[in-house]
């Protein structure tokens, strides 16, 4: 193993304080807002816990998670232990009354999970043996029923199945077809989306299928609107699907960040051989530092909360036979092995050039990685690593999945690589709880919201306070929640003509104080003129406004907040009641 130069020490993990490093790594992940009730959800088909992983990430509260698989159970409860239920079942025959026994009357407000996919994917389709008529039954295409069974008795305002591509096709589209209209059956209005894990920093060409429910008395879901693309497409490398809702949708266009590649992912991890490496070892700090300086933290230290972690585990790379070593040696970075024999190169292994199904694909450092899978398990000729003469470690295809470093696999190779590939990567299933925590917090009935002003005297001084206290953007990113609320529901409670989805709506056309804004005017005019002539928002206050719109973006304010129609009626029914002795005597 590479040893820190100048750091003074062999014990090396980004954790350590004194080391140089640390002072790029302290950065810590913001906890979800206590004072926000956590939604409760069900994971069903559980995994190790990807999908159960971001969720929690994103604030979400796990009431159960369950998987036949001992191992997938030891690894959820091993990593996620706040859990109480996670339940080594099968669902063939676990019911959900017998859940709710052991979860007691809690409220569901969501079901997620992925009934296993292998009865879909594509590599069987090319076989054949899944399509039209050579349709081979699979028990395990019938598992969805079990799922819409617990969303049928637990009726959650929303459901997420997470599949392969593949389920559209199966059969015809028949299973496809089938899960949603049972699921109508069932009162839910159903929509399907594909998603691609690159397009919310996954560094994979990981593509998905989502069947989203909701109840049909409930808003309307959407992704566009829940589950925004955050990362760019990497220029004509994968098979992109550009968002053109992004660009369209009201105000700027999003600003997205770069894709992450393969090498943002692992490149810091110290170069093992073909059969070396150890299950625990100390990370190469000289090589994190440079790679911290390079990327920047928002793979390693974000996603991967590698100075939670002590030591690197599962860093072991699998042998190879001394022929596919020598064939490995014959890719080019990035090529396949069909490719690299469509050039002219000869390769060892026998195959025969009329049926050749591709072998070896070798990675690219600077693309992204090719969708890592549970196959993996069985061997990593898929996954040559792109510098090194060797396939993949479980770390390396958990990084690439978005498992933080801390997170502990089982000890066999073959079983984590299993758990690994069937997983959904956290990093995006984190983006989907913000999702839905937005959504339910949408759809729930309203909530009253606090802090609420009583008059338009408390709504102007609070307003004031706030105006006061913090004049620049940077001020008010730091500005505490409770006095953000009381001034964005002051506005509210004055002004309450305006909308918040107009924010961004100004093309620099000023007019004076709009007339309808009376109270606004009179009590707090510092703020209330000049204002913008399409939205009707005053210029001054645009900067809390985008803040509050930045904190509903996070997930940190709720629905119910942001758009405050609460504080809005209120500060209607107010001006009503004043009436006549507004008018008289003005506001005194
Ligand atoms: C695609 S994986 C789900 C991965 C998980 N969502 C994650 O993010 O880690 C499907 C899971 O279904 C489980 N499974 C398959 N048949 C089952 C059954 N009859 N009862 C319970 N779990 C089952 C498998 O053990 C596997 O862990």
């Amino acid at each position: 193993m590479l040893v820190a130069k100048g750091t003074g020490g062999e014990h090396q993990s980004y954790a350590d304080r004194g080391q140089p490093v640390s002072e790029l790594v302290v950065k810590k992940r913001s906890a979800p807002d206590s004072r926000i009730t956590p939604f409760g959800y069900i994971d069903l088909f559980c995994g190790c816990g990807g999908f159960s992983l971001g969720l929690e990430r994103a604030g979400l509260r796990c009431l159960a998670a369950i998987d036949h698989d001992p191992a997938a159970i030891k690894a959820f409860k091993m990593n996620i232990p706040d859990v109480q239920h996670a339940l080594e079942r099968d669902l063939t025959s676990f019911t959900p009354e017998q859940l709710r026994k052991l979860i007691g009357p809690v409220n569901v407000d969501a079901i997620i999970g992925g009934p296993p996919c292998q009865g879909f994917s594509r590599v069987r389709r090319v076989d054949g043996s899944n399509n039209g008529k050579r349709l081979v039954p699979d028990g395990r295409r019938l598992l969805y029923r079990n799922y819409l069974h617990f969303v049928e008795y637990f009726r959650p305002s929303i459901f997420v199945m997470e599949n392969v591509p593949g389920i559209r096709n199966a059969a015809g589209g028949e299973f496809f077809i089938s899960i949603q209209r049972e699921a109508r059956k069932l009162g839910y209005r159903v929509h399907a989306a594909g998603i691609c894990a690159w397009q919310h920093g996954v560094p994979q060409k990981r593509e998905r299928q989502l069947i989203i429910g909701t109840a049909c008395e409930l808003p309307i879901f959407s992704t566009t609107l829940y589950l925004p693309q955050t990362h760019e497409d990497p220029d004509g490398r994968v098979n992109s699907r550009k968002p053109r809702e992004q660009r369209r949708g009201r105000g700027r266009p999003r600003m997205l960040q770069k894709p992450v590649t393969l090498w943002e992912a692992i490149g810091d991890l110290p170069p093992v051989s073909v059969g070396g490496g150890v299950p625990e070892m100390d990370y190469d700090i000289v090589r994190g530092r440079n790679h911290l300086e390079t990327y920047g933290d928002r793979y390693l230290i974000d996603a991967l909360q590698v100075h939670r972690s002590e030591k690197l585990t599962m860093h072991v790379a699998r042998p190879h036979s001394e022929r596919d070593l020598r064939d490995f040696d014959r890719l080019h970075e990035g090529e396949t092995s069909k490719e690299a024999i469509a050039r002219g190169e000869e390769m060892e292994f026998p195959y025969d050039r009329t049926h050749f199904k591709d072998r070896y694909t070798k990675q690219h450092r600077r693309e992204l990685c090719s969708t890592i899978v549970a196959h993996l398990a069985k061997d990593g000729l898929m996954f040559i690593h792109p510098t090194q003469r060797r396939s993949l470690t479980v770390r390396e295809a958990a990084r690439i999945q978005t498992f933080p470093d801390w997170f502990e696999f089982p000890r066999s190779p073959t079983v984590a690589f299993r758990l690994v590939g069937n997983a959904v990567p956290p990093l995006l299933a984190e983006a989907m709880g913000r999702g839905l925590r937005q959504y339910l917090s949408a759809a729930l009935p309203a909530r009253q919201l606090s802090p609420l002003p009583k008059t338009a005297h408390e709504a102007a001084n609070w307003l004031t306070s706030a105006v006061g206290h913090a004049a620049g953007p940077r001020q008010l990113r730091e500005l505490p929640m409770e006095e953000l609320k009381r001034a964005w529901f002051s506005i509210g409670f004055l002004h309450n003509w305006l909308h918040p989805d107009s924010v961004f709506e100004n093309d620099g056309q000023m007019l004076p104080a709009a007339e309808e804004q009376v109270p606004l005017a009179l009590l707090v005019p510092e703020v209330a003129t000049p204002v913008y002539a399409i939205s009707g928002w005053p210029v001054r206050l645009i900067p809390l406004a985008k803040e509050a719109a930045r904190r509903f973006r996070d997930g940190r304010l709720r629905f119910d907040e942001y758009y405050c129609s609460q504080a809005q009626i209120a500060g209607w029914e107010w001006l009503k009641k004043q009436g006549a002795r507004w008018r008289e005597k003005g506001l005194s």
